[in-house]
Parts: C-alpha cells; structure tokens; sequence
C-alpha cells in the first residue's frame, strides 16, 4: 500500500507572520499519527524560519524550485546542496506555471531531477496538460512525454522515492477540478506507462493529483485507487482546509 503524501505548494504567498501564523495552526490541526506524509513548500526566502516552526512535527518541508548548478558564479540561484543543507526532503520540479512564465522545458526540468536525486532530495515532478490540448484528447500524449524526458535519460529507476503530481493546468487555480473519474482515468496511465519500463517502480511511485483541491472536493479524489494525495495551492494557505485534506487523504487510504 502506498502511503499519501498531501503537500501544500505555497507559490508566491507569504510573510514572516504568515509563516509563523499558518504553521502554527497547522501543528494544532494535525498531530503526528495520521497515516499520510504531510508536506509544505514556502517561498525559499522562508524556507530556514518555517524548518525551524516544523521542528519536532510531523510536517516535511518542501521548496518550490531549485537550479542546476551546484556551486560557483551563477547569480541569484539556488543549489540542491542549499535545500539540502537547510532541511528540505521535497522540491516540484516542472510546475506548469514556471513551464509558461519561464519557459521551462522538459529537459532542462529532467536535468533538475537529476540533480535532486543525486543530492538526495525527492523530485515532486509535475505534469498535465492546457485546456486546449485536453479538449484535443491530447492529455495521454502530453503526460507521456513530459514523463519520458526523465524516463528517456535517467531510467524508470529514478522514480523510485519520487513522486509525480498530475495538474491539468484547466483545473489550476481555477476552482475547476478534474472529476476524481478524470483524474484517475490519467493516474492510471502514467501508472501503466511507467509499468512499461519497470512494473514494480509503478507500483510504488506516489501519483498526486492537483488543481482546485479543496476541503469539499478532497476526499472523492483519494477514493480514486490510483491517487495517492494531493498537490494544494490556494486550499494550503488555510490550516484547517488543507488538514481536512489531510485527514481525507488518510482516512481514504487506511488499510
Ligand atoms: P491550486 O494549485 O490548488 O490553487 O489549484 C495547485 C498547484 O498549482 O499546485
């Protein structure tokens, strides 16, 4: 049985009250116990004060972007050995919205992939298609290939303690959901098509599903059995929606 990992993407949100406030709330909604891996993904610049709120809770810490370069002159980035050293366990990697506003290509995110695995940090790798290549039944084809740029150059194997998070970019922000049969109708494509490289690797990857998760909407996607949680945007800046999140991510997947 895959364990959940529901993980808020906090994107271009925050303030040192907000990340004082909101893990704090946060560590009163949810105690250690629940069966799911919990996750939270501030701006870097908060990075350092929110592993130090996380201290001793059962909350891991994520970033939202790192660079290729390990070290050296390469102005204004941020290595995989920085998050590493400041305590991150996740980074998304290939966010569709650095795809559009920064022009992000499925090879240089494989190249970040790369990287991440080698410092021993866990790619969250997203995918999923625009609205007008979902309307175009060009979902499975976009999916397949945002995949086998990683699959392509690093093997099945890299997916081993990675996971993916499949977000239609239609359903980002907009309120506008996936339908848990849509979603999961997708989950189990990227499932079989990694499957076709290494059956076991499949099995175990974690596939979230994001894009207007909310605490209404949340636990009908986990009923799904290919949707192992859940990448949340706007719902993870309310603590106690993103642990109704949470605690439906568990109470879905219990064994
Ligand atoms: P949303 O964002 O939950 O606000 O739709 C999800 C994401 O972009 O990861």
């Amino acid at each position: 049985m895959r364990r959940p990992l529901v993980m808020g993407n906090w994107k271009l949100n925050g303030s040192k009250n907000m990340v004082n406030e909101l893990i704090a709330n946060l560590r009163n909604e949810l105690s250690p116990v629940y069966g799911c891996d919990i996750a939270i993904a501030p701006p870097v610049m908060y990075l350092d004060l929110a592993k130090h709120n996380l201290s001793g809770s059962c909350i891991a810490l994520g970033a939202q972007n790192v660079d290729l370069n390990l070290s050296g002159a390469y102005t204004g980035d941020i290595s995989a050995a920085m998050l590493k050293d400041i305590g991150t366990r996740y980074v998304i990697i290939g966010h569709s919205e650095r795809r559009t506003y920064h022009k992000e290509s499925d090879e240089f995110i494989a190249k970040k992939f790369a990287v991440l695995k080698e410092k021993g940090l866990i790619p969250v790798l997203c995918i999923g298609e625009s609205e007008a290549e979902n309307e175009a039944g060009q979902t499975e084809a976009v999916c397949a290939k945002q995949l086998d740029a990683v699959l392509d150059t690093l093997g099945a194997s890299a997916f081993e303690n990675a996971v993916i998070a499949y977000e239609p970019i239609w359903a980002i922000g907009t309120g506008k959901s996936a339908t848990p049969a849509q979603a999961q109708a997708v989950h189990k494509f990227i499932r079989d098509h990694i499957a076709k490289k290494d059956a076991d690797v499949a099995k175990k990857v974690i596939i979230q599903y994001g894009g207007s998760v909310n605490a209404s909407n949340a636990a009908e996607l986990f009923t799904q059995p290919d949707i192992d949680g859940a990448l949340v945007g706007g719902a993870s800046l309310k603590a106690d929606a993103f642990a109704v999140i949470v605690k439906a991510a568990a109470e879905a997947k219990r064994v």
